[in-house]
């Protein structure tokens, strides 16, 4: 099992590029069965979660190449219209590919998906909508089966603004009689992504970004090639990382815009940020003021971002407060900042950090992606020797992590062993 082996306290200087968005990324890539055709796809990031969701087409029929930095995906031969149940397990976006395939082909046989174990994650806001959509759906010993005579555009409602949820409704929408309009829609910038591919694609839609996104079903869609946006998480977790290692680190190739409260949250700490075009330089002197903090739905203080200023307001002056709104369970990795001498009480939804003024080095487990990501930034700015197992839940959702760190002074090993 591959494991982290960090040094932490080195002060890290430098540039990182930031790799395409994984959770466009996912989407995107579902659409792909949508035109039944070519799809080159640019800017992919290449971790865990892609290569899976690759599988998964293969497995549906799909020829994916890789060439150079390019993705080609060729959807023509799909023959195949049910999720293997063990990829499903693996990774939750494969539920993604259900609203593709009913696109297009009507039908989707799939289990309950599995993912991040940070709350019960249920998908009855997806399902709900499929049926308005006109679609059966048969549950049987946790398979669920959806099949369609046609799909015709109405009214949904979205109890929450479930981004998956979102996602779904608008791929097995595009293709569909008539008008859809999703009402309570998530407004989180991948979910403009995919209007932006799917517009690229010939689907007529529009409203992403806003709470209410309108598709006009049309009768085909065409050949695409797409270039992804940047990974707002992954540049949120670097700029946090300069802030409590303390530094100078420009992030390059980076979407400003789509991380205001993430930049807004470490100006208040204390961090000195320069904003540009697609850069961010941010320069910290480790001395992080207390923060109070509630995740929200975008454009709120994303959720994948708990974690990671927990991590950070371990060693802030003074007690700082956490809220989690969106997932009821995503706290399990405090277990594990405490070994390395954080002050963290969790009640409910609530975290309390009371900041200490050093961390120490411990042999640590990545409970879910962002924790992991969490303890790879606590390790960094520790005293002595930390050790991370169970990375692999880290390496599904950051590119060439240990590399990028490497490159800007970090002292960090990836051993796989
Ligand atoms: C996506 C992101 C994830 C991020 C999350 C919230 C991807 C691949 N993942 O996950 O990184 O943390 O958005 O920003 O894009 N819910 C229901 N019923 C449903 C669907 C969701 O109750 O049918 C609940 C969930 O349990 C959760 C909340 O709604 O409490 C938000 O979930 P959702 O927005 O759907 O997140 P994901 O799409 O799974």
């Amino acid at each position: 099992m591959p494991k982290y082996i960090i040094k932490g306290g080195k002060r890290l200087e430098g540039t990182v590029r930031i790799s395409g968005s994984k959770n466009a990324s996912l989407p995107i890539i579902a659409a792909s069965v949508l035109n039944g055709g070519k799809t080159t796809l640019y800017n992919v990031p290449n971790i865990h979660d892609t290569q899976m969701m690759f599988e998964i087409l293969r497995e549906l029929g799909c020829k994916v190449e890789k060439k150079n930095k390019k993705i080609i995906i060729d959807s023509s031969k799909i023959n195949k219209f049910g999720i293997p149940e063990d990829l499903m397990h693996q990774m939750r976006s494969s539920v993604i590919l259900a609203g593709s395939l009913l696109g297009k082909y009507k039908k989707a046989m799939f289990s309950y998906p599995g993912g991040c174990d940070i709350g019960a994650r249920p998908i009855d806001l997806h399902l709900k909508g499929f049926e308005q959509l006109g679609i059966n759906i048969e549950k049987q010993y946790g398979q669920i089966k959806c099949t369609a005579e046609k799909i015709v555009g109405k009214q949904i409602n979205l109890d929450f603004p479930s981004v998956g949820a979102t996602e779904n409704l608008i791929l097995a929408s595009v293709l569909a009689e008539g008008t859809t309009v999703i009402i309570n829609a998530a407004r989180e910038p991948e979910i403009v992504d995919l209007q932006n591919f799917l517009i690229k694609m010939g689907a007529k839609i529009k409203g992403a970004g806003s709470n209410q996104i309108e598709i006009v079903g049309v009768q085909q869609l065409k050949d695409v090639s797409y270039n992804i946006m940047p990974d707002r998480i992954e540049a949120g977790t670097f700029l946090c990382l300069a802030a409590i290692v303390g530094g100078n680190i420009t992030l390059d190739e980076v979407n400003p815009n789509d991380i205001t409260p993430v930049i807004a949250k470490l100006e208040e700490a204390g961090c000195k940020l320069e904003v540009r075009k697609n850069k961010i330089h941010i320069s910290s002197n480790k001395k992080l003021k207390p923060l109070e903090i509630k995740t929200m739905p975008y454009p709120g203080f994303p959720t994948d971002m708990q974690s990671i200023f927990v991590a950070i307001l371990t060693i802030a002056k003074g007690t700082s407060i956490m809220i989690e709104t969106i997932f009821e369970n995503r706290y399990k990795y405090t277990q594990e900042l405490i070994k390395m001498g954080a002050k963290i009480t969790v009640e409910g939804r609530s975290a309390i950090i009371k900041g200490t003024r050093k961390l120490y080095g411990a042999s640590v487990n990545a409970t879910d992606l962002r924790g992991g990501a969490a303890l790879v930034i606590a390790g960094l700015s520790a005293k002595g020797k930390t050790v991370i197992e169970n990375i692999d839940y880290i390496l599904r959702g950051y590119e060439d992590f240990d590399k990028k760190l490497r490159s800007i002074g970090a002292d960090i090993s990836l051993i796989d062993s």
